[in-house]
């Protein structure tokens, strides 16, 4: 099961599939790539071959017609017959998903892994769609695949645990950095930077700030990459808010996750973001971009309340044991790019400093979004650190 030399299929040759892709090829496998759609197939095998040629060009692989040599592009899920491995990066519709799983089955040998990288679906709920509903595994990737190191492994309830170490060791081989996640809602990264971009836009809501001013508080003062309206806008409402209605919903309503009205009607308007010239900001050519408001009493306000948000959810996970701290802090620092794991975030602020942040937010609002784990209330009375 899951050998170096293995052949590894991929379903699905869109944005992630045509990435998974290339990583296994790079890593030396045999690679199979499927999709339904012929010109999607073919649009991945020319930028595939593009791609590959430009990463010898530049001297980060070797030879790239040997890499290029090691690709199938299959026009049936036949030619999947001899894979090790197969990972799934098709639509992320449940029933569609459920009939490839089953379709793949009748195809594979009986101890050919079958893989998701589905980033909201239960793995679980897929799993059960296989007779062999062991050999199920999630492997999400993050966009994009050759880039982004972090990959989250989500052994469904049925998978055999043997599975999750070899999964782990190949992901390793890839030279990835993969963690070990419960198959519950978002996973890791997708759980714990809810708050990133939810409390950023409920302080703008409420007039505590505009936009341009929370985007440079939590780039300046918070150390981020980009602030969560360029994030979002970079990313695409159609995208963010999806996640963000499915995990609020997955979660049974718990209101720490609640949606806004903001980003619904971006996404209503069709303001996707950058991709249609307009999002919280406006990308028209002569638009004028606000100017943030640089008060540093207001700034450090704004990054106190979203980094209590943020290091609250990491904390909750550890509580429900969704994974180790080492896995999250890689999780967060490899998966979106934070300046630091949001654990160490804690020890360093002091978990009374964050503890106190999120009461004084709960008696003020009396919402339970703002409630805090009981395992940061335990830290501040055990006198712990996290790390
Ligand atoms: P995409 O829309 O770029 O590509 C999906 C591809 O699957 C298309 O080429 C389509 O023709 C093909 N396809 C659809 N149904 C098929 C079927 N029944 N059999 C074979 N091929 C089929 O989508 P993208 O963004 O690559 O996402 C794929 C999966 O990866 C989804 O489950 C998504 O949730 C997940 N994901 C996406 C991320 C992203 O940032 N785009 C990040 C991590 C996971």
């Amino acid at each position: 099961m899951l050998q170096n030399n293995i052949t590894v299929g991929v379903v699905g040759s869109g944005a992630m599939g045509a990435g998974i892709a290339q990583v296994a090829a790079v890593a030396g496998h045999p690679v199979v790539l499927f999709d339904s759609n012929a010109t999607a197939l073919e649009k991945a095998k020319n930028n595939l071959t593009a791609t590959l040629q430009k990463l010898q060009e530049k001297g980060k692989i070797g030879n790239a017609a040997e890499i290029i040599g090691r690709f199938s592009f299959a026009a049936d899920m036949n030619a999947f017959k001899d894979c090790g491995l197969i990972i799934e990066a098709i639509v992320e519709k449940l029933d569609v998903k459920k009939t490839v799983f089953s379709e793949l089955e009748k195809i594979v040998a009986a101890d050919c892994v079958l893989a998701t990288n589905t980033s909201s679906l239960s793995v679980t709920s897929i799993a059960a769609a296989c007779t062999k509903a062991d050999r199920v595994i999630g492997l999400h990737f993050f966009n994009p695949a050759p880039l982004m190191a972090l990959v989250e492994i989500i052994p469904a309830v049925q998978t055999e645990p043997s599975l999750i170490p070899l999964a782990k060791a190949l992901m390793l081989q890839w030279g990835k950095a993969p963690v070990i996640t419960k198959d519950t809602p978002g996973f890791i990264v997708n759980r714990v930077a809810r708050p990133f971009y939810g409390e950023a836009i409920r302080i703008y809501e409420e007039g505590i700030a505009d936009i341009a001013t929370i985007d440079w508080a939590l780039t300046t003062l918070g150390g981020f990459r980009m602030g969560p309206f360029t994030l979002t806008d970079y990313i695409g409402h159609d995208v963010n808010y999806v996640v963000t209605e499915t995990v609020f919903s997955s979660f049974f309503f718990d209101p720490r996750y609640k949606p806004s009205f903001s980003q619904k009607r971006l996404l209503e308007a069709g303001w996707l973001g950058r991709k249609t010239g307009r999002g919280f900001y406006n990308y028209a050519e002569g638009a004028i971009m606000p100017e943030p408001n640089k008060d540093a009493a207001l700034g450090q306000q704004i990054v106190d309340r979203v980094v209590a948000m943020l290091i609250n959810e990491a904390v909750e996970a550890l509580h429900l044991n969704i994974a180790s701290a080492a896995d999250l802090e890689l999780a967060m620092t490899k998966g979106v790019n934070y300046p630091k794991g949001l654990l160490q975030w804690c020890d360093e602020l002091g978990a009374e400093e964050v503890l106190d942040t999120l009461d004084q937010l709960y008696n003020d609002y009396h919402e339970d979004r703002y409630r805090a784990s009981v395992l940061l209330r335990k830290a501040v009375n055990e006198k712990k650190k996290f790390l």
